[in-house]
């Protein structure tokens, strides 16, 4: 007897995806893909948009790349371009893009200030802006935007990142307020430290610093990319149909509460 396949949950909706080529943003790629979703995989390094794009079309998933650059003032032409060629319609956005870099404000020139604020802050408020006449054209849709533990908490010697990452979460609620009556939600998650192939190769120059997780994270781990992504993806999914405006933590219980490693044995 035939039995119809059941559809998956995000079959026919478009994502794009900034950052696609590696880290957080690839586990996102992949885990919208998996779930039944097509996916725009946006990178600044063709080589590697392209390769997130193979492997979801290797594992029968629908995918196409494009080059993007959240920094330029055209940032997502491409990424939209792509989209509406190939499906015609875009669903959701994934504004994963950013950079960290570890200076106090007296360590910083303004090309290093404007630089940070830029790459975590204005590309979301750039890429956004491209992207929702589409979702309103397609009848409404979700935004999540990755900003970070470093926007809940301050960061010692990331002051711009901080600021930054703290300002992507007010920019969050702002954007769910205005657009719910278009039926976009817009989101927010924060990551904790996550092994990305970025983190990895700094722990691998950086003796030691891996046990640090220890004092930090009550789960005394970091967190796989996928464990990121899969809270990400289901703030854009229906299952989150009236989560909007939303700060969602995917820490380990980093910021929790205050870590006194003191009591422990009192
Ligand atoms: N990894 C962590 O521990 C962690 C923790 C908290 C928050 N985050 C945030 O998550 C996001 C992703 O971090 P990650 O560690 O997975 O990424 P990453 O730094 O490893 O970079 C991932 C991808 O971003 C692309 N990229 C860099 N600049 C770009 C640009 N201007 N335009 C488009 N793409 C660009 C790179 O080519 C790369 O493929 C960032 O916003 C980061 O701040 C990461």
């Amino acid at each position: 007897m035939l039995t119809s396949i059941p559809e998956l949950p995000l079959s026919g909706r478009t994502a794009i995806v900034t950052a696609a080529g590696a880290g957080i943003g690839r586990a996102i790629a992949l885990e919208w893909a998996a779930q039944g979703g097509i996916v725009v995989a946006a990178d600044l390094h063709a080589d590697s948009a392209e390769a997130t794009a193979r492997s979801i079309r290797q594992a029968r998933g629908e995918s196409v790349w494009a080059t993007v650059d959240v920094t330029a003032p055209d940032a997502m032409s491409q990424a939209v371009a792509a989209a509406l060629d190939s499906y015609g319609r875009v669903d959701a956005l994934f504004n994963v893009a950013g950079a960290s870099l570890p200076r106090r404000v007296d360590e910083m020139d303004d090309t290093d200030w404007y630089r940070m604020i830029d790459i975590n802050l204005t590309s979301v408020y750039r890429c956004s802006k491209a992207v929702i006449p589409e979702l309103r054209r397609a009848g409404g849709g979700s935004i999540v935007n990755v900003s970070s533990t470093a926007g809940l908490l301050a960061e010692n010697r990331c002051a711009a990142y901080s600021a930054a990452k703290g300002g992507v979460l007010l920019l969050t609620k702002n954007m769910a307020m205005d657009y719910a009556a278009d039926s976009i939600r817009v989101n927010a998650i924060c990551p904790g430290s996550t092994m990305t192939p970025r983190i990895r190769e700094y722990l691998d120059r950086v003796p030691g610093h891996d046990s640090m997780i220890d004092g930090l994270c009550p789960m005394k781990r970091f967190a796989e990319p996928a464990e990121i992504a899969r809270p990400a993806v289901f703030l854009a999914s229906d299952a989150a149909s009236y989560i909007t405006g939303a700060v969602l933590a995917v820490d380990g219980g980093l910021t929790a509460g205050k870590h006194f490693a003191i009591f422990e044995d009192a």
